[in-house]
Order: C-alpha cells, then structure tokens, then sequence
C-alpha cells in the first residue's frame, strides 16, 4: 500500500531541505502527518528542528500522545505557548470560550494561541515544514509542495502533500509510530478540544474541525495563501 519509491522521496526531500533550506523546521501537531515527519526526520534528518504549538486548550489524548513522543524520540520537540498577559486579557474581556461567538473572536483566540507562537518558533529559521496533505480540504488543493510563504518570508515545505490518508497509516504501522487515540473514536483531524468534534462515516475528514462556521474559513490562520 505505502511503495518505497514514495518514502525515497519523502526521505530524498527531507535531506534537501536540511542541506540547502537550513536551518528548517517541523511544525507538529502531532497528528498522523506529523507523526511521520517526526519519525522520518529523527532517522534521516535530524539537523531539522520540530516544534509544537501548545494552545492549552488540546484534548487529553493530545497531551498523552505528546509525552509518548517526548519519551521515545527523546524530547525532540520544541514547545512554544501563547503569551500568557495577553491571553489573560482576551480571556478576561471576552471569558474562555469565546470563539464560538464569532469568526473574528475565533480568529483573535487562534492569533494569540497559535500565530504569535507560530512567529517566536519560526524567528531565525530559513524555511519550515507542515504535515498538510491535498486531499485534506478544499482550503488546499491548490498548496504546493514547495511554496514561499511571504508572511513569514520563508519556504515552506509540505512534504506529504500527496500522500493519501491510507499510505500515513501504512508508515505508522510499518514504523510503529505512536498516534493519537482519538482518531480510533471518529476524529480524523484534531485540533482543540472545544474546536473540534468527530465525524460521522463518509463526512469530510475536517468536518469536525470549527464545525459551526462554513468550509471556507476553516482555516486557522497558520496557512494563509502563499506564491508556488
Ligand atoms: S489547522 O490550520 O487546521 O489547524 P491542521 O490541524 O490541518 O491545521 O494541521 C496542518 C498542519 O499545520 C500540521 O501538519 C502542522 O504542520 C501545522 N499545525 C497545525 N496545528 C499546529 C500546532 N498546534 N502546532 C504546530 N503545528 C501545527
Ligand atoms: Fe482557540 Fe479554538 Fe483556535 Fe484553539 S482552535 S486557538 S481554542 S479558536
């Protein structure tokens, strides 16, 4: 199901960005992408950095999969949370569950949890990398495996672009990577836990995700538009 023609090149491109685009970084969420870009770059590229985002608002089997990671790939991964003065402001003026009054309010909650961290974490890198696949939404079919990204003016790479959801599970089981258990219970794609439900059988894999607003702004902000 997985050929190794596809992880030669997975692992072919992880060599080019640690060469010619460093120093690079991960991005993870420790979703099954992610896993396997955590996984690849410790065998094959380990002079590329990984970081998370730490919301504070993951879901417990986040938090379980996270110190797993952290034990068996020896605290590979950097950890950058928001700010906490400024997210005790918003808290405070607007209580802690504002996102669902409103996109703008959604958005600022994901502004200050994940794009100021996302700034800090990328300071002094040439290019990063994310998990994301094209087949994962409409916000995504036209995202390239190499972009510029002019917000943070720096390449951006997306390794497992065209890597089907099936061909991700393939390499978690032939690597034995470790996953989130939530995605046994229905959640193809995991975010923050009051930001994301499951799924019915035959849903779109990022239903679950921001399910009140509509497809087209559910995106968090991390991966704005960028030139190919
Ligand atoms: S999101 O924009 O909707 O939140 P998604 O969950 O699909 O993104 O993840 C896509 C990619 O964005 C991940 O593979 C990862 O590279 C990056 N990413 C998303 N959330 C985080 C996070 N909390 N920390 C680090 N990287 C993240
Ligand atoms: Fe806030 Fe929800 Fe965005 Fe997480 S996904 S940062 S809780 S709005």
């Amino acid at each position: 199901m997985l050929s190794e023609n596809k992880i030669e090149s997975l692992v072919d491109l992880l060599k080019d960005i640690e060469r010619d685009y460093g120093p690079a970084a991960l991005a993870s969420s420790f979703s099954i992408e992610d896993m396997v870009l955590t996984d690849a770059i410790v065998r094959h590229t380990p002079g590329i950095n990984i970081f998370t985002l730490d919301t504070g608002r993951l879901p417990a089997e986040t938090y379980v999969l996270m110190q797993k990671t952290h034990q068996k790939y020896d605290g590979v991964v950097g950890v950058y949370s928001p700010d906490c003065g400024v997210l005790a402001e918003f808290v405070q003026a607007y209580g802690p569950n504002a996102f669902y009054d409103s996109v703008e309010q959604r958005k600022e909650c994901c502004r200050i949890r994940k794009l100021e961290p996302l700034n800090r974490a990328l300071n002094g890198h040439a290019a990063w990398i994310t998990g994301l696949r094209r087949e994962q939404s409409v916000t995504r079919t036209d995202t390239q495996h190499k972009e510029w990204d002019e917000a943070h003016g720096m390449h951006k790479f997306n390794p497992l672009l065209d890597w089907t959801e099936q061909e991700v599970w393939a390499y978690i089981r032939r690597y034995d990577v470790p996953f989130n258990k939530l995605h046994e219970k229905g959640y193809p794609s995991i975010g923050c836990a009051p930001c994301t439900r499951s799924v019915a059988e035959g849903e779109d894999i990022r239903a679950g995700r921001w399910w009140w607003e509509n497809p087209e702004t559910k995106e968090c902000g991390l991966h704005v538009k960028t030139a190919g």
